[in-house]
């Protein structure tokens, strides 16, 4: 189900209210939009999707991290993927079980693995050296870490290059033919550390769920593996995140949690082991929406642009992966309708939002929504062209609040040595 989306007149709503009055009453634009509901029923999905077998649904973090959205994650008992020691401090703070957290990541420091080893969270072993780091913190700490093996199972998910982390050159998870060098140096140090389970990530925007069925079956052979060794109690099979969602905005092209699951449930549970998945886009990707104002209509002979006071600074996916976000007006309107490239006022020709879109020619001052901003955009966003970063706004039925407040001139310059 869809809680933004627009009514037979062509407005669009979020959840209960309509998007026009929002920016109205927000006053500042550009600003992310998100509902409250539409993140519980994508979360909803996967704990429906798991009924019935043991599995850790782990919220990948990185993709958004508003404090306010985490807590609703983790109220629900949301699990949390973990990519630095910031979002390992922001996931104690908003609330997750840390016994349900994995630390993930090819550079993690001294610091990083040991605050994890201290609170119990599980931890991806990268590399030989990442491996050592986690024997000297875990031995510095006290406590032994519970290690999963990042293996890379050479897989091509078919996506940009960019967002592609499974394949054999990608700088992610240990050489598959390597394991059993892992295996003995554990064994050696087995009083700091507790083998309990293997990850893959295989990338991002992952459309067909075969992907994950043939990832979950090169995953389950490295358990046996593992198992025969003498890791008997081996139990979890982290199976990464990654599933797409529909930016084209094309209906049902792209698979359910609920299929994924499916489609590797019963190997898992013959195996006897907990799944976990980190999905990040799935859950957040839909939930939000980046709201601007339209500063002015231009062309330059050959091509007519729509310049909006959003830009490459709040959604960078356009410009960096090629990215298709689907961007419309929030209200109904009589411009004829053209072909427009949609951009921002950023000082850099890589500053667009979307290309060749058809729209109606819009008046000045008027709202335009980027869609499928909910993952990966405020995440990615930076203050180039000293840009403060927009507000968040969060729906909840009838209401609106702010669940992150515009960044001021004066917060940027908090961080300069004014003397
Ligand atoms: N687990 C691991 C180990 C990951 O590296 C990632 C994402 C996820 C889970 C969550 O993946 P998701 O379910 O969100 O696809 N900035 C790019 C996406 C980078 C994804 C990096 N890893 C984009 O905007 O498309």
């Amino acid at each position: 189900k869809s809680y933004i989306g627009y009514d037979d007149k062509g407005y669009l709503w979020c959840e209960e209210l309509k998007v026009v009055d929002v920016l109205k009453n927000v006053g500042t634009s550009p600003f992310f939009l998100y509902s409250k509901a539409q993140l519980e029923s994508n979360f909803q999905a996967y704990v429906e999707a798991t009924k019935g077998m043991d599995a850790i649904i782990g919220y990948a973090i990185k993709a958004n991290n508003n404090l306010n959205l985490l807590r609703i994650l983790a109220n629900r008992g949301s699990g949390a993927v973990l990519v630095s020691g910031g979002e390992l401090l922001l996931a104690e703070k908003a609330g997750f079980d840390l016994q349900k957290t994995v630390l993930n990541g090819n550079g993690k420091t001294m610091e990083e693995i040991s605050l994890a080893v201290t609170k119990g969270c599980l931890i991806n072993v990268d590399s030989e050296f990442d491996l050592e780091h986690i024997i000297q913190a875990s031995r510095q700490v006290g406590r032994k870490a519970r290690v999963l093996i990042r293996i890379n199972p050479d897989i091509d998910p078919q996506v940009h290059p960019y967002v592609s982390t499974g394949l054999a050159n990608s700088k992610f998870g240990i050489r598959n033919t390597h394991l059993e060098w892992f295996l003995n140096r554990i064994k050696q140090e087995s009083s700091f550390l507790d083998l309990v389970g293997v990850h893959c990530h295989l990338g991002s925007t992952i459309k067909q769920v075969k992907i994950f069925k043939d990832a979950a079956t090169i995953m389950l052979e490295f358990v046996s593996i593992i198992r025969n060794a003498g890791f008997h109690h081996l139990q979890f099979l982290n199976i990464g995140g990654g599933l797409g969602i529909d930016y084209e905005r094309q209906g049902d092209v792209i698979p359910t949690p609920e299929e994924l699951v499916a489609s590797i449930r019963d190997k898992v549970k013959e195996a006897k082991l907990t799944l976990i998945i980190e999905p990040g886009r799935s859950i957040a990707g839909n939930t939000g929406v980046l709201i601007s104002r339209v500063i002015g209509v231009k062309s330059n002979g050959n091509k007519e642009f729509i310049v909006i006071d959003g830009s490459m600074s709040e959604v960078i996916r356009p410009s960096l992966y090629d990215a298709f976000h689907w961007i419309g007006l929030i209200a109904p309107s009589s411009g004829e309708l053209s072909k427009f490239d949609v951009v921002g006022p950023i000082c850099e020709s890589a500053d667009f939002l979307g290309k060749d879109r058809m729209l109606p020619r819009p008046e000045e001052g008027s709202g335009i929504v980027v869609m499928d901003a909910g993952a990966y955009c405020y995440a990615m966003a930076s203050n180039y062209n000293m840009r403060p970063k927009p507000a968040e706004i969060l729906v909840d039925g009838k209401q609106w609040k702010c669940i992150r407040r515009r960044e001021t001139f004066e917060d940027m310059l908090m961080l300069y040595d004014q003397k």
